[in-house]
């Protein structure tokens, strides 16, 4: 029996995935990386934990990520350690320090992993939640920009998830923000009073994140506020114009959303992020932007550059089940070896199988027969391999077809060779 009181539990907003999901998980994560692949992205591993500043200095020092949801850590040394948010910021810090802006290719990468936030747990929203991201590289052209939006709604639109919409946003360059801030702060002020906590304090530290705040009075208030659009300079202005005529090309539909301003401060020009009505209210799938001064910012070459990451938990909760294989693999053969002798023999018998690449199981708790072939139909495995002392003396054993309850005797001395002509029959 198990000690409740002992038992230790995981982490809140820290989820375990069990067997019965991985299978959905393999499915997310590899359409995913085929599609990356398909598109000339190259799979990059970076470390969970860096130092702070990377952090601090890439998302910004007056964003929530950073104000307010890192997992920082003092190391033995004393170093400043962050559990990594998310996985812009490392991926440019390698791009930079091992020097790949020296290749003449345009860089484009691909990361699958773990993410880390101290943000309020609830449905869709987790401390530990995983990321497929990409990051392209060295180029300032909008169909660097079409190609990375595409990438993302094909593997969205391959999965069929049900329900999506691509928003996208111009936030032009950073001295058009610049120019469209205090009007905007102006605006604001007139109706500080009726903005929410978070949004008073955003007011003197991030202004434009206020646009796309989901509390319902500042959505209210920011209905009517002024509209970065129409302090764009006409080069930002001509640069989104192709973003969208290419997104038209590719008949990929899309909606303009104003006040897609994003959680991370490292965005100028197209923004984007894909929602879907069938999750709650944490319903954006995946997101991102271009980031064309990050690189410098970290201390690289200047470097155009463009990304987004996946929330997987959130695209396998969309994932339509009804498609999808069952997660339990059916396994070929049970061995069900009875007796002192038919269990020794039994056990060499599965290492065999194994060995010659069929998919075999036993349960070595049970050593009764009829509890043997309960567990093969639990599993489902088509066919069980009867062995006890009797077999052992004769030199041969069982297979017995599970569905059709056929049984053929099979010579121990030459077994994975008699068997595999049974398994191979459809
Ligand atoms: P982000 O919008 O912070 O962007 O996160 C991207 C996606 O990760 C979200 O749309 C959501 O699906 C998922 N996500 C974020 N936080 C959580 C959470 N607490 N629980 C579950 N899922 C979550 C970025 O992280 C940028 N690095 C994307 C990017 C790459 N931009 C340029 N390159």
């Amino acid at each position: 029996m198990s000690n409740i009181q002992n038992m230790i539990k995981g982490i809140k907003g820290v989820k375990d995935i069990l067997p019965e999901e991985t299978h959905l998980w393999r499915l997310v994560e590899e359409t995913a990386r085929g599609w990356a692949v398909r598109f000339g992205f190259q799979e990059i591993r970076v470390p969970i934990f860096e130092v702070t500043t990377l952090f601090a200095r890439s998302i910004g020092s007056s964003t929530d990520i950073v104000e307010k949801e890192m997992y920082t850590f003092a190391d033995r040394d004393g170093a400043s350690l962050t559990l990594r948010p998310e996985g812009t910021a490392g991926t440019v810090r390698a791009y930079i320090e091992h020097n790949l802006a020296a290749d003449p290719l345009p860089q484009k990468y691909f990361y699958v992993g773990p993410m880390f936030r101290h943000e309020r747990p609830q449905a869709g929203r987790l401390r530990q939640f995983h990321q497929f991201g990409v990051e392209s590289l060295g180029m300032a052209d909008p169909r660097a920009d079409v190609e990375l939006i595409a990438l993302l709604w094909r593997i969205l639109t391959d999965l069929t998830l049900p329900a999506l919409t691509l928003e996208i946003n111009n936030l032009g360059y950073a001295a058009d923000r610049e120019a469209y801030r205090p009007e905007l702060v102006a605006y604001l002020k007139q109706v500080e009073e009726k903005l929410c906590g978070n949004c008073r304090r955003r007011l003197e530290t991030n202004p434009l994140r206020i646009l796309d705040c989901k509390v319902p009075g500042c959505r209210e208030v920011t209905e009517s506020a002024p509209i970065l659009a129409d302090s764009l300079s006409k080069e930002a202005h001509t640069y989104f114009t192709e973003v969208e005529a290419g997104l038209t090309a590719i008949r990929i539909p899309y909606q303009r959303n104003h006040r897609l301003v994003r959680g991370l401060d490292y965005y100028g020009l197209t923004t984007f992020e894909v929602t879907s009505t069938s999750l709650g209210a944490q319903n954006a799938v995946g997101a991102g932007g271009r980031y064309d001064g990050l690189v410098e910012i970290l201390g690289g070459p200047p470097t155009p550059a463009i990304g987004f990451a996946l929330g997987l938990e959130r695209t396998v909760t969309l994932l339509p089940r009804a498609l999808l294989p069952s997660s339990s693999a059916a396994f070929e053969v049970y061995v069900a070896a009875f007796g002192d002798r038919g269990s020794e023999a039994g056990f060499l018998v599965l290492d065999e199988l194994r060995l010659a690449g069929i998919k075999a199981v036993s349960d070595f708790r049970s050593g009764a027969l009829k509890t043997h072939l309960r567990q093969a139909d639990r599993l489902r495995c088509r066919f069980a391999l009867l062995i006890g002392d009797d077999e052992v003396a004769k030199g041969f054993c069982i297979l017995r077809n599970m569905q059709t309850k056929a049984q053929f005797e099979i010579s121990l001395s030459s077994l994975s060779q008699q068997i595999l002509p049974h398994i191979q029959e459809p």
